[in-house]
């Protein structure tokens, strides 16, 4: 038995789709536990590329079971075009290859029309979201005024808070001078969707609970990344869940003595999408170049990603909050062919040298990063096949990763193709 999480270790966008479908191979569950359709996990297979959102990154597999946990937002008509686009594309979506929590908090309407108009509202202080509910979704939650999966089983019930939702919610529309709901059109879209999602709707922990007894190998998908937790990353530029292995437990309803091991996927270097501070951001042709060379451009909302240097601060300090295990590095085909790459390892902070991730946006940016710089290595590391094959500057700089974190770097990423994946040690 195992269970085992990939997390991002960044700020998401690190290749966790990737590397999720690479893992799933082994594994028998995957599992999401946070976060929603503001995820885009991209899983390329030969010539043929997917673009995840809500679904595990194991459905691409015909006999693995993926399940949606209770700490997801689910938008229903997100979850719809999705299933319909992997269908087309050839893949399976049965019930008894995807299973939705019973408890998982539903993206409504009205979530995704407060988040526009709260966004607007901040004017130049927005947080750049994804616009897609998340927010106004997990607030709700919080609140205790939330629409879960089971309360859609129960008609009446559903009614019941669905009326009462739209009220308070019109009510908040209108103060922002948006375009009010009408309850009778989306009780009817709902009823739909009610009758679609049932056959999918299980008690995930009853479920994951029996699957571990039986030795089976679960795999907890983490969406975002270390910096958009919301109580360690950059608040408040961050998403609203818990993005960190703590995440798992209370998404998927298992408890902490049943987690076998943690892996963070960290990019070679970073980038983030989205307002908020970024130490080792590259404003100049380099961020450029990597950007274009990188594809960096989001799955979910196509925004350009800011690109920066790798930074060994963050990939320590997500070490520790998620006692990660080890590390899978991504795209160091990306970075092939520069002649001097930097990597921070530390921040001058007043007058000290600090090696973790200070909590005020306003000290984080008295941090000026200290860079240590590396000879870079040929466009030959993209058709490696084993370790061996590495140009020594790469694993120099592989080596350098493992050094300053204490973490071993278990998986290198090559490519964007689940077989451009090169394994170091089993994990
Ligand atoms: P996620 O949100 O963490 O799943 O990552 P995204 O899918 O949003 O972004 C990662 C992008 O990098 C996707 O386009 C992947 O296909 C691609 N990718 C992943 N690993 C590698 C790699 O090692 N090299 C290259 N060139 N691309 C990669
Ligand atoms: P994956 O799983 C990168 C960012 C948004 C914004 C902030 C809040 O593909 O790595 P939200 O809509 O969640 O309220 O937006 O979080 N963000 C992501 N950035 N990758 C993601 O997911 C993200 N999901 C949200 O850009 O800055
Ligand atoms: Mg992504």
């Amino acid at each position: 038995m195992s269970a085992f999480i990939v997390l991002g270790a960044q700020w998401g966008d690190e290749g966790k789709g990737k590397m999720t479908d690479y893992l799933a191979e082994k594994a028998d569950i995957v599992v999401r536990f946070q976060g929603g359709n503001n995820a885009g996990h991209t899983v390329e297979v030969g010539d043929k590329q997917y673009k995840l959102h809500l679904i595990p990154s194991g459905i691409l597999y015909d006999d693995k079971i993926n399940v949606i946990g209770n700490g997801v937002v689910v938008d229903l008509k997100a979850l719809f075009e999705e299933i319909d686009y992997l269908e087309k594309e050839g893949v399976e979506v049965t019930p008894d290859k995807l299973l939705v929590s019973d408890r998982a908090q539903l993206i409504m309407p009205y979530h995704k029309i407060l988040d526009g108009l709260k966004e607007k509202a901040r004017r130049e202080n927005n947080i750049g979201t994804t616009g897609k509910g998340i927010g106004p979704c997990y607030t709700d939650k919080m609140e205790r005024c939330g629409i879960r999966v089971c309360d859609l089983m129960h008609r009446e019930v559903f009614k019941e808070k669905l009326r009462q939702n739209i009220e308070d919610k019109n009510a908040i529309i209108r103060l922002y001078g948006g375009e009010v709901l009408d309850f009778e059109d989306v009780y009817a879209e709902y009823i739909v969707y009610a009758e679609r999602i049932k056959p999918y709707v299980k008690d995930i922990s009853v479920r994951l609970y029996e699957e571990i007894k039986n030795n089976k190998n679960v795999l907890f998908e983490g969406a975002q990344g270390f910096l958009l937790d919301i109580d360690y990353g950059t608040y408040p530029y961050v998403t609203s869940s818990n993005t960190i292995a703590g995440g798992v437990c209370t998404g998927a309803g298992v408890g902490p003595t049943v987690i076998t091991g943690a892996v963070g996927i960290a990019k070679s270097y970073t980038t983030r999408v989205g307002k908020g501070p970024f130490p080792t951001e590259l404003t100049d042709e380099m961020g450029d170049m990597i950007r274009e060379k990188g594809h960096e451009y989001g799955v979910t909302t196509g925004r350009a990603r800011r690109c920066g240097w790798l930074d060994l601060v963050i990939l320590k300090s997500a070490a520790r909050v998620s006692g990660l295990t080890s590390f899978a590095v991504t795209k160091m085909d990306t970075l092939a062919g520069i002649d001097k790459i930097k990597v921070c390892t530390g921040y001058k902070f007043e007058g000290k040298i600090i090696d973790y991730f200070p909590a005020c946006l306003e000290d984080l940016a008295k941090c000026e990063p200290i860079y240590e710089e590396f000879e870079g290595w040929d466009e030959s590391i993209a058709n490696a096949k084993s370790y061996e094959d590495f140009p020594q500057n790469a694993k120099k700089y592989l080596k350098r990763i493992e050094e300053f974190t204490g973490i071993k770097v278990s998986i290198v990423s090559v490519g964007p193709e689940r077989n451009q994946t090169i394994v170091i040690n089993e994990i």
